[in-house]
């Protein structure tokens, strides 16, 4: 096929600007070919760039030429043509395009490229299999749909950095070639030519030198910054993903949360939705306590109470040792679908589980021969139950740590479930909370130590330091988590600037000296040059992006996503190399 240079040619208007006013404008336009009708002496096109969709017409009596080029074309192929803006007759007004009052009567059609046959239609709704959508994805890009996104990404970006330079944070960019920094994720490596043997490994955050930063004087840091890490994929993690990383010297947590919770209210306006502020605080124990999840969804109420079986009943029921009772109002749910329920408790770790009913008569359980109707009534009561109300309790049957979490699980699992089947969660309610009081230590029961929970740099309550060594389970951090309708979509804390109790939390974690040294040492020697208080906060930007585009994956927000197995369909990375760049690199892939 012959094709046309563009030449000097520039476009006057873009596709799906064309309006009445328009009517008799000479335009030139160009795009891609979304549809072709051919009509014998008139053929269509619906011609498509990244604002819309206007209908072209060539008619073969006019513009014979044009005509006859528009007979080669197919969809996809990339044209331009010169023409005038006409009016459409009133009955070929067409009331789904924005441009439908109008069409361009084509006198020039440039074929620009051609294009294969596409291996999915370019439309806003697909059903087509992810993996195809990401092989080819700039291909699954030129959907409506996806230009969306990835432009309201780009905005969302452009609010970020107004509103953080509007309060006075300076964007600065620090390294992805760097040493290994600890949060919670195995690390990307990239291997040293020079220093052979040697790797950096990519940042998993620029933790530590935002902290750097404050120590440097620059008073408050921000970057949008990309991160790494090597961990389990779901829809809301990916092995590349990006945070809104935020830092401040002299810090006041309530200053923080004021400048982060603004910035969420200009983030939700881009898509006209209004935030009530100041966002509601809960302590970890409550939200863990209420709601078995430290990253609630409180579109909703249902809220779990602790309660206990009477003594006498543990022997004939299994698996309630430890209990939850959900109280769920006038609940119409079939029995059937309760013991679905039953079911899917125990997959997701619960021991036991149990429900009855309170009505006018009294309760309507299958517990009461084992508990008898006066223990359900107080059970009742305890959870608040009223007439018409169902009550679930959920067990475990010891107390340890495992099963408690356990627990935790299946009760967040059943109270999601119910949200949804109940339809409780309103559409167009968006709710924050800060989650604050977390523990500053996980036991590990594997590597029989303790963790940080939040991670390493985050400061103990002061009131909590005298019982560092001597308590640590006890110990609360003064980290933070934010979370928006049942996601965390960022985390921070105090940090520590003292060199001293930054040590002393290093050895709870079972670090010695002389390792802390040897993966901290340029970051515990900063500290000995006056480190000023300090702390700070990472949003995620992927998951915030998802959430205003009404996206169920970050995978839809992120223009070049990898897969759950952290491949790139597209470009088939990873992949190998020749052998003389390992050579060069000193080093040599032996296969398990
Ligand atoms: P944290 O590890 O909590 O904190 O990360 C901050 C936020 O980043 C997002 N996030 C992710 N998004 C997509 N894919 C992932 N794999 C992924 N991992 C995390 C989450 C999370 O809330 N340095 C600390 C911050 C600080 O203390 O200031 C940090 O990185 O939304």
């Amino acid at each position: 096929m012959e094709l046309d240079l563009l030449g000097e040619r520039r476009r006057t208007h873009r596709c799906g600007e064309l309006r009445k006013a328009h009517a008799g404008r000479k335009v030139f336009l160009a795009g891609w070919v979304a549809r072709r009708r051919d009509l014998g002496n008139l053929i269509f096109l619906d011609l498509r760039d990244h604002t819309g969709v206007v209908q072209v017409v060539l008619n073969a009596e006019v513009s014979p030429e044009a005509h006859a080029k528009a007979e080669q074309v197919r969809n996809e192929f990339v044209v331009g043509v010169e023409g005038e803006v006409v009016l459409r007759s009133p009955e070929t007004v067409n009331p789904q395009l924005t441009t439908g009052e109008v069409e361009v009567k084509g006198q020039t059609l440039l074929l620009l490229n051609e294009a294969k046959t596409p291996p999915f239609p370019i439309e806003d709704e697909t059903r087509t299999v992810e993996e195809t959508r990401l092989r080819y994805r700039y291909l699954d890009l030129r959907r409506s749909r996806m230009q969306q996104n990835i432009r309201l990404r780009d905005r969302a970006n452009q609010v970020v950095r107004q509103h953080m330079a509007g309060h006075h944070f300076v964007e600065v960019e620090t390294p992805f070639m760097t040493r290994s920094t600890p949060e919670g994720a195995r690390d990307y490596l990239v291997p040293s030519r020079v220093r052979q043997g040697h790797f950096y490994a990519l940042p998993q955050s620029p933790q530590l030198f935002k902290q750097l930063l404050m120590i440097a004087g620059f008073d408050r840091y921000f970057q949008i910054v990309r991160c790494f890490r090597d961990e389990d994929l779901r829809a809301d993690r990916q092995p590349e993903f990006t945070q809104i990383d935020v830092e401040m010297a002299f810090p006041q947590r309530e200053e923080l949360f004021e400048i982060i919770e603004r910035l969420m209210e200009k983030l939700l306006a881009i898509v006209d939705v209004k935030v009530e502020r100041p966002f509601p605080r809960l302590s970890y124990t409550t939200a863990m306590e209420k709601y078995g999840s430290d990253k609630p969804d409180l579109r909703f109420g249902l809220e779990w109470r602790r309660v206990e079986l009477p003594a006498n009943s543990l022997d004939k029921l299994k698996g309630f040792q430890a209990v939850k009772a959900l109280r769920v109002p006038n609940a119409k749910l079939s029995r059937s679908q309760l013991d679905r329920y039953q079911q899917g408790l125990l997959e997701a770790g619960a021991s036991n589980s149990a429900y009855f009913t309170v009505t006018e008569s009294g309760i309507q359980s299958r517990l009461k021969n084992a508990v008898g109707e006066e223990a359900l009534q107080q059970l009742a009561a305890a959870a608040a139950a009223q007439v018409g109300d169902l009550v679930i309790l959920v067990g475990a049957d010891s107390t340890s740590r495992d099963k408690l979490q356990s627990l935790d699980q299946a009760s967040t699992w059943l109270r999601l479930e119910l949200g949804r089947k109940l339809e409780l969660i309103k559409p167009g309610v968006w709710s924050f909370a800060w989650v604050v009081d977390f523990p500053m230590f996980e036991y590990d029961p594997k590597e029989k130590r303790f963790a940080a929970m939040h991670h390493p740099f985050t400061s103990p309550r002061e009131e909590d330091l005298p019982k560092l060594e001597s308590d640590p389970a006890s110990v609360k951090a003064l980290a933070y988590d934010l979370v928006l309708n049942g996601q965390e979509i960022g985390g921070g804390s105090i940090r520590m600037h003292r060199r001293d109790i930054q040590q002393r939390v290093f050895k709870v974690l079972g670090l010695s000296d002389e390792k802390a040294r040897e993966r901290f040492g340029f970051f515990m020697d900063a500290l000995e040059y006056g480190a000023p208080p300090h702390g700070g906060i990472a949003l995620g930007v992927d998951r915030i992006v998802a959430l205003l585009a009404g996206e169920s994956s970050i995978r839809e927000v992120i223009a070049f996503p990898k897969t759950a197995s952290a491949v790139d369909l597209m470009c088939d990375a990873p992949a190998s190399v020749d052998r003389e760049q390992l050579e060069e690199l000193g080093l040599k892939i032996v296969k398990h």
